[in-house]
């Protein structure tokens, strides 16, 4: 069911974590699974220096949450703009279709901590959406 690369994702997922004093944190939430994504992104000058996540959600959510701060760092902002979920479907060989919708939770979290960035910094981010409303508790749900 699962690709070589899923299961590697989610048995060693890459960049687990947080940044402390993050330049952009964005948190998603599928209302249907309830799953939950958190991405932190250090950004300079323009650049994704770093990025980090936590997830509380399936096995694809991890791995495509892997897959998709691996594909931005030392990315430009307008680079990793364009990590949609399908670049995120395509570095992992593909998702069953019911688990498609967890790769998209990768790019609205990405989108979502870049969108926080440009609010704390007054910055424009050319053709940059602003998230959709965030699920209710989400956040206490990753301190827990
Ligand atoms: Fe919802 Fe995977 S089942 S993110």
């Amino acid at each position: 069911m699962y690709t070589e690369q899923v299961i590697d994702h989610f048995m060693n997922p890459r960049n687990v974590g947080e940044i402390e004093s993050a330049s952009g944190v964005g948190v998603v939430g599928n209302a249907k699974c309830g799953d939950i994504m958190k991405v932190y992104l250090d950004i300079e000058n323009g650049i994704i220096k770093d990025a980090k996540f936590k997830t509380f959600g399936c096995g694809a959510a991890i791995a495509t949450s892997s897959v998709a701060t691996e594909l931005i760092i030392g990315k430009t902002i307008e680079e990793a703009l364009l990590v949609t979920n399908k670049k995120v479907m395509e570095e992992l060989g593909g998702l069953p279709p019911v688990k498609v919708h967890c790769s998209l939770l990768a790019e609205e979290a990405i989108q979502s901590a870049l969108w926080d960035y440009a609010q704390k910094y007054n910055i424009e981010i050319k053709g940059l959406k602003p998230p959709k409303l965030e699920e209710e508790g989400s956040e206490e749900s990753l301190h827990a």
